[in-house]
């Protein structure tokens, strides 16, 4: 494996994500559900990526953000290209990406940052990198600056993790081929130990199904997530104490539902946290309680507590907006703690604004008929199910709105090419919007002048046929299905997203 990658592996480009988590209008609303005061947006802010992969989710929140500075660094090149292209084509002027490896990072003079983000890092690198990734934080956040850092995470992986470790010793083991001929035959050896009944397998029935998940992962996948040498999974309180020497301390989860103990805990487990006064024991317990394999964790420096006051003149200054078609939004549902079904009547109400574009908690309340009390709940509910989301108090300028659908045109070639991309941005949701790949395809199609169902799916078909890999069956039929609903439940709603320029 190569030295200057320090045991990552680089053969493969990563997959074209984007998650909404890292916007900063998301973690500042984590951080007012959690009381805690967070970076003002619309004067100005900094906002730094470690490792961003391809990219996308920074040039989103950049052409989303004419207000921000963005910054980020990947080491590897293909990478940096990948996102330098995009940003270029968009026309982007405050993004700047580094081809730099976090060592090199940290002898950059770069402004103090008022968030730091990084997704899928902590535990793909080795021990030096997480120290490097450390100081990184110590010396670029402001005083009252966001961390928001995902990881792997135990107890959930520890019935998983001896298959990355056998793969990655199998891999290490072979003198010959690329890495990536090297991981499939260590995950054939997998298979090959599942089918012949290892006890490894007959005895943890979780490792069998993410045997099934190895089985069917991407290339890129598989090399990103089980080869990097220093892979490690952590319990939450290892990189609590990592953190600690950055002067941060935890706050809370940027998933939604954990900041919401009765949404997200059984009453018993609700006693047990309730009854341990030491955070990072809480948390512990809670990924007992919950198995939890990932986390999305955030981290303050000196986050202010906020009063009742503050968080209420806060929540009203917020523009809520559907961040998918309204149809796909189930009353019945599902929670960290099972099944539920939303009342028909508040939900239904709040939802059926929401259709007509962002609003602020006083419209809503106006509208509905709903008391603040219900309307501030049905809408944290709505924002944990990633039904709804934050988006700008101001609309775009004619100039930024411009940039964020050049940024979309980009993506639709690459998606033309038969490319996987998570999604688009919207200058109405001011983020990126996650959208099904069939739903990019059959946009796609729109773009390109066809319309009705048969158009569409005939149009999405050719690029999945061209991109299909050995064993890909891709039915018409099913095409044809998905297009028909998507004429009559996500059409409209893109529209109104405001994603692409209006067709002459
Ligand atoms: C699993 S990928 C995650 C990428 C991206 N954050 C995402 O979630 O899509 C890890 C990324 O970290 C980068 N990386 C790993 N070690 C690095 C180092 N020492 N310096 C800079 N980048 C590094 C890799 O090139 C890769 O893009």
């Amino acid at each position: 494996m190569d030295h200057w990658t320090d045991g990552y592996v680089t053969e493969l480009p990563y997959s074209v994500n984007h998650f909404p988590e890292m916007a900063p209008a998301h973690l500042n609303l984590a951080l007012l559900h959690l009381g805690l005061a967070s970076p003002a947006l619309d004067a100005g802010f900094t906002y730094l990526e470690l490792g961003f992969g391809q990219g996308l989710g920074l040039n989103m929140l950049a052409a989303t953000h004419p207000q921000g500075r963005f910054f980020g660094n990947d080491f590897m090149p293909a990478h940096v290209d990948a996102a330098q292209a995009l940003a270029s084509q968009a026309g982007l002027g405050n993004l700047g990406l580094f081809q730099d490896s976090f060592a090199q990072m940290l002898t950059r003079d770069l402004p103090p940052m008022d968030y730091i983000v990084l997704h899928g890092v902590y535990s793909w690198v080795n021990a030096e990198n997480r120290s490097i990734v450390v100081a990184l934080l110590h010396k670029l956040l402001k005083s009252t600056g966001v961390v928001y850092i995902s990881y792997n995470c135990l107890p959930g992986w520890s019935l998983k993790a001896p298959m990355q470790r056998l793969m990655s010793e199998f891999a290490q083991a072979q003198s010959e081929g690329s890495a990536l001929e090297r991981f499939h035959a260590a995950r054939e050896l997998l298979g090959a130990l599942g089918e012949a009944d290892a006890a490894f397998f007959t005895h943890n029935s979780a490792a069998r199904s993410m045997l099934g998940e190895i089985q069917r992962a991407s290339d890129a996948y598989l090399l990103h997530e089980f080869a990097p040498q220093g892979w490690s999974p952590f319990y939450h309180t290892d990189v609590a104490r990592d953190l600690a020497a950055a002067d941060l301390r935890y706050a809370g989860s940027a998933k939604l539902f954990a900041n919401f103990p009765a949404w997200s805990q059984t009453p018993k487990t609700r006693a047990l946290l309730a009854a341990t006064p030491d955070a990072g024991l809480r948390e512990l317990l809670r990924d007992f309680a919950a198995q939890t394999q990932f986390r999305r964790d955030i981290f303050v420096r000196n986050a202010e507590p906020l009063s009742a006051t503050d968080i209420d003149t806060r929540y009203r200054a917020l523009k809520f907006s559907l961040w998918r078609p309204r149809a796909s939004c189930a009353l019945r549902c599902q929670t960290p703690i099972g099944e539920l079904q939303l009342d028909e009547e508040a939900f239904g109400a709040l939802l059926d604004c929401l259709e007509s574009g962002p609003q602020s908690l006083d419209a809503l309340i106006g509208a509905s008929g709903l008391d603040a009390t219900s309307c501030v709940e049905a809408l944290n509910m709505l924002l944990c199910l990633e039904y709804i989301g934050i988006s700008p108090s101001e609309s775009q300028s004619a100039e930024s709105r411009e940039r964020i659908q050049r940024l979309n045109r980009c993506l639709l070639q690459r998606v033309r090419a038969g490319e996987r991309i998570s999604g688009f941005a919207s200058p109405v949701a001011g983020a990126g919007i996650a959208i099904s790949c069939h739903d990019q395809l059959f946009l796609s199609a729109q773009q390109d002048g066809h319309t009705g169902a048969e158009a569409l799916a005939a149009y999405a078909k050719q690029i999945l046929d061209v991109a299909a890999k050995e064993g890909d069956a891709i039915v018409l039929a099913q095409l044809l299905h998905e297009a028909r609903n998507f004429l009559v439940y996500g059409s409209d709603f893109y529209l109104s997203l405001d994603l692409f320029p209006a067709r002459m």
